[in-house]
């Protein structure tokens, strides 16, 4: 039997049913990555360091326009469908619809009149997992309408608008990490970003005979966003104590742990820690690619799992699961590494194993973990890849 690679077997399948729904041809396809995070947690909106790359997990959008005022999406995994009227953008109780709402109003904000449109969209990136499905359905859907209005949108463009709407529309107060990574990546390179200033550079990912291996927790905690928020908030909260001390410091990453204990500023005990996590994060971020550039992947190891202990102990981003998948790897010599990825409470670790033997590693720790939680892990492994760009039809 002929095995269609996934994503000819998507587009195929969102070709087929935009005829069907739309009884019409696309116009455009457009394509928009999830993202790994090899290291620098929680930094993006502490204008830190961070070490991210697309991945070969992919969203697809269909597009084409039309003269009405009427916008019509379709979600293919999830069947669902919706009618967006462009002059009475509201928020719906569906998520996947507020995201493009929100960024319809973005267009709206800079004042940029958009065609009546139908899209049908389908994704790999699991959903929940760390992996920023919801940056690829962003960076896509903006990328899409960009190009259907003829508005020549810089990507730069596209993350703010996604970050504003993120912030003003969602409710998320989050960085700028994924959807920079997911409009920037190159094929096997991961990009030093520092978010401060956004001066970046790609570099090569050389893991000699280790590979890059994530582990689906699946589970996804209530708190995710309001526990995410809550950390943003502290950090507010740190850089306003820290003016008192110097009024011209504008983050965490501005400062460093020796100011943290010294300069006489009253520090609640999570305050403190929160801020150790960021400084500390930023160096390893730092650490980890001059190690990638010096071959030393077991140091790239060391600092996975420290990152990890940051992340759990002082940021308390972590959950009983995460612990779990990245204690399962500790006392295993083919495994280098791990620690959990993205916004926390849920979702994937990342890990670095030895390549020849990760099927039999993955099986292994997806079994234990079954054993203790009695829930089914998940392993991806994934592939670096282009960033979002529209694609011939
Ligand atoms: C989520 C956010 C990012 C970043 C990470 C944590 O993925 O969307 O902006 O803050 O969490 O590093």
């Amino acid at each position: 039997m002929k095995i269609i690679p996934i994503a000819i077997r998507m587009i195929n399948e969102i070709k087929n049913r935009f005829r069907l729904l739309y009884n019409k041809e696309a116009e455009i396809l457009v394509k928009a990555p999830g993202r790994v995070n090899l290291i620098g947690e929680h930094t993006d909106y502490n204008a830190g360091l961070v070490l991210p790359a697309a991945i070969d997990k992919c969203m697809y959008f269909l597009f084409s326009s039309n003269d009405s005022n009427v916008g019509r999406v379709y979600a293919k995994d999830l069947n669902k469908q919706a009618t967006i009227d462009l002059n009475n953008l509201e928020k719906t109780d569906s998520v996947w619809v507020n995201y493009i709402v929100g960024l319809l109003l973005e267009f709206k904000i800079k004042g940029l009149s958009l065609k009546g449109f139908e899209c049908v969209f389908s994704s790999d990136i699991p959903i929940g997992a760390g992996m920023s499905s919801s940056a690829a359905l962003e960076c896509g859907f903006a990328m899409g309408m960009n190009h259907i209005n003829q508005l020549n949108l810089g990507s730069w463009e596209i993350v703010d608008m996604s970050h504003h709407s993120n912030h003003t529309f969602m409710n998320i107060y989050g960085g700028i990490m994924d959807q920079f990574t997911s409009l920037f990546g190159q094929n096997d390179k991961c990009m030093l970003m520092n978010c401060a200033d956004r001066s970046f550079s790609y570099h090569d990912i050389d893991l000699k005979e280790y590979s890059i291996v994530m582990l689906n927790t699946n589970v996804k905690h209530e708190h995710t966003i309001s526990g995410y928020n809550e950390r943003s908030a502290e950090c507010k909260e740190i850089v306003k104590r820290l003016q008192k001390f110097d009024s011209d410091i504008k983050s965490i990453s501005e400062t460093n742990n020796e100011t943290i204990d010294t300069a006489g500023i009253e520090w609640p005990d999570n305050l403190k820690r929160r801020a150790r996590f960021v400084i500390n994060e930023n160096d390893r971020v730092l650490e980890f690619s001059r190690a990638m550039k010096n071959g030393d992947i077991q140091k790239l190891g060391e600092l996975l799992y420290q990152s990890h202990y940051g992340l759990q102990h002082l940021f308390e981003v972590s959950c009983p699961e995460l612990n779990l998948l990245v204690d399962l790897t500790r006392d295993n010599q083919h495994i280098l590494g791990a620690r959990m990825m993205g916004g926390g409470f849920g979702g994937c670790t990342i890990n670095l194993m030895k390549s020849d033997c990760v099927e039999e590693i993955t099986n292994t720790l997806i079994s234990k973990y079954k054993e203790r939680v009695g829930i089914q892990a998940e392993s991806y492994f994934i592939k670096v890849s282009d960033g979002a760009h529209v694609m011939m039809l």
